[in-house]
């Protein structure tokens, strides 16, 4: 497999019509993008180190638009189909459908401009596949009805407790926001929680949840025999980014009267590798506030170790994936035996996901771990329901 083509002043590296196989970025020297008139030639554009062309055809399948010549000695890296598609197809499908609508208008553009200036006749037309048109299509659906969705009331915040290990007894709880959709029922997270990252609006929903669970944990607490201690709520790398994050947090602490003690950032290990700078400095800025910062899903993110001494969290929620495989199999765990290490030598406290039965839970005891969160102890529940329960929780050990 070729990565890098050279050419000699004047070569020509494909001409209009062909069929394309590969973008080019230049490396070296300089090309001259051109295109067929109806008498002679017209000169498109010169790309020089760096720059990229030939990309129309691989984006949307049809031939070269123009052709591209060596005006001196150059050397040109490939970018093959593969590499490009894979990135594209893994995009925003908005953005997808923007990037070739645009092509689309540029191709007929190009059309008109290098056949008869008078005709009106559209050039050559990419279309979408259908399913590209249906996903996008589903996608600015989904995305307005979130919105309607947080508007009118639609968005629920469930709570999961978060069980002592050692007397079963509930330490505190997770907020997890569900979205009852008047026609579709309950719709998951894994669709509606993505979503709302591509579009932001999961900065707005996050402050609706974070104050929510505020006031119900004050509630909590007010049912409970012993006081559960912290709320945790779930935060995306988008909440970081928005310039008022802290005055946000700091406005719902005020007025719901929330002991920012009682707080727990739950973040995940992927959200810190767009922008940890700011990340890092935010969540310190909560932890001098008092507040504690989980890592969520430890385990199935991609950071190193050295990463995770660096962040300012506390506590280290271990995945449900680890804890349910460790009964069975010997492996997995000595897996959450080196991560409950792990943390301790790092002095953070840990949180055991996906607790399902007793088995579980007495190994995890063994190992020391602080808390438990699962199906053995409470599935999430509704805050009244939540209530309820607690009125009455009897300690699963
Ligand atoms: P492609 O159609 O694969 O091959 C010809 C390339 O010329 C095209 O991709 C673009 O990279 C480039 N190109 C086409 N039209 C223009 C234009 N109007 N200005 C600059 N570059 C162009
Ligand atoms: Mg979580």
């Amino acid at each position: 497999m070729e990565f890098r083509r050279t050419f000699r002043a004047g070569d020509v590296v494909f001409a209009q019509g062909d069929p394309g196989d590969c973008a080019y970025v230049v490396e070296r020297g300089s090309i001259e993008i051109f295109a067929r008139t109806g008498g002679g030639e017209l000169s498109l554009a010169r790309r020089v180190p760096g720059e990229l062309f030939g990309e129309m055809a691989i984006i949307d399948d049809q031939p070269r638009s123009a052709s591209a010549r060596a005006l001196e000695d150059s050397v040109l890296l490939m970018i093959t189909r593969e590499q490009l598609n894979q990135r594209i197809e893994g995009t925003d499908p908005i953005l997808r459908m923007c990037i070739q609508v645009v092509l689309g208008h540029l191709r007929d553009t190009l059309h008109r401009l290098t056949h008869d200036g008078a005709t009106l006749e559209a050039g050559p037309q990419c279309e979408l596949t259908r399913e590209a048109r249906e996903e996008a299509l589903a996608a600015i659906r989904l995305e307005q009805e979130l919105q309607g969705a947080l508007d009118c009331g639609q968005l629920e915040l469930w709570y999961q407790p978060v069980v002592s290990l050692r007397d079963g007894t509930v330490a505190g709880f997770e907020a997890l926001m569900r979205w009852r959709h008047p026609e579709r029922g309950l719709v998951p997270p894994v669709v509606f929680i993505p979503a709302a990252e591509r579009c932001g609006l999961i900065v707005s929903m996050t402050r609706w949840a974070f104050r929510q669970a505020c006031n119900d944990l004050r509630r909590f607490q007010a049912v409970a025999d012993r006081p559960p201690t912290f709320m945790s709520v779930n935060f995306s790398g988008k909440d970081f980014m928005s310039p008022d994050f802290l005055e946000a947090i700091d406005g719902a602490l005020a007025e719901t009267g929330t002991d920012p003690r009682a707080v727990k950032l739950e973040i995940t290990e992927t959200l810190l590798m767009h922008s940890p700078e700011t990340a890092r400095s935010v969540l310190q800025a909560c932890r001098d506030r008092g507040a504690s910062v989980a890592i969520d899903d430890f385990g199935t993110g991609y950071s190193s170790l050295s990463y995770l001494q660096s962040l300012p969290a506390d506590t280290l929620k271990i995945d449900q994936s680890f804890i349910r495989a460790m009964v069975e199999d010997a492996s997995s765990r000595s897996l959450v035996r080196s991560i409950v290490g792990l943390a301790k030598g790092l002095d953070m406290k840990i949180v055991a996901e996906g607790i399902e039965g007793r088995a579980e839970a007495a190994i995890l005891r063994d190992l020391d771990v602080d808390y438990g969160q699962g199906y053995l102890y409470a599935r999430p529940l509704p805050a009244d329901e939540m209530a309820r329960r607690l009125a009455t929780w009897t300690p699963i050990v």
